[in-house]
């Protein structure tokens, strides 16, 4: 797990900005539609850093591949990077649902899958996913992808568990939430939302659960 800035000493961030660079090279590289959609990122979007980015994307890619998913479901769009990277493995005839609440994000999205050349697999809801994700019939997704408000991480939990079938995948997102779940003396309204959520996580008999500290931490759920 990634130590608090405050508490690194420099030759500790050149040893892990080392590793991390050797990472990225034994892994696949990053497609250059990716690059130059987190390139597109940086020059136009409020907080670019949100996209999941190179490994991560790989590490996505992989799981799809391995899951052979037939409806994903992303909550949390943002800029379609790890929509597209899950849609790289997608099965023929399975179809990716991503929601975003931004309406703003909408053109951006509509770019970054139509030059990935993926827009026909997947189906873009505007739409906050609280409110969806008590309208949608989930027993069709096979695997969701849970990336959007912090906050609300132990209420789309519940509504997912609520309504996925039996042996379904979620995959959450930021469950480290840069280092600072594990201190219960840090009290903020995203962090408090990170920390409920991965206690719910581990008391819940109904899942396997494996906390992955890879980036931001990347929790793997399976529905038993
Ligand atoms: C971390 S970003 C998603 C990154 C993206 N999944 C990726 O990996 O590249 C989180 C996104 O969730 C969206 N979001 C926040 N609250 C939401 C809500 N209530 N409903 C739907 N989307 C929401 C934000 O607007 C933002 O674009």
């Amino acid at each position: 797990m990634k130590a608090l800035p405050s508490t690194q000493t420099l030759s500790e961030t050149l040893h892990e900005i080392r590793l991390d660079d050797y990472v990225a090279r034994h892994s696949d590289p990053e497609p250059p539609v990716l690059r130059e959609l987190r390139h597109r990122a940086n020059l136009n979007l409020v907080y670019p850093r949100m996209v999941s980015g190179h490994l991560q994307g790989r590490l996505l890619k992989m799981l799809v591949r391995m899951i052979r998913p037939r409806q994903i479901l992303e909550i949390g769009t943002f800029a379609a990077y790890a929509t597209i990277c899950m849609a790289e493995a997608l099965p023929e005839e399975a179809r990716i649902t991503t929601i975003e609440v931004d309406e703003e994000l909408e053109s951006f999205i509509e770019k970054s899958l139509t030059d990935a050349g993926v827009r026909d697999r997947v189906e873009l809801v505007i739409a906050d996913a609280e409110q969806l994700l008590q309208e949608l019939d989930l027993s069709s997704y096979d695997l969701v992808y849970l990336d959007a408000n912090k906050r609300q991480y132990p209420l789309y939990y519940e509504l997912l568990m609520a309504g996925l079938p039996s042996g379904a995948f979620i995959l959450a997102d930021n469950t480290l939430w840069g280092g600072k779940v594990p201190d219960p003396e840090l009290h903020d309204p995203q962090t408090d939302g990170i920390r409920a959520f991965n206690t719910l996580v581990a008391d819940d008999d109904r899942v396997e659960k494996v906390l992955l500290p890879v980036r931001d931490g990347l929790t793997l759920i399976h529905k038993r």
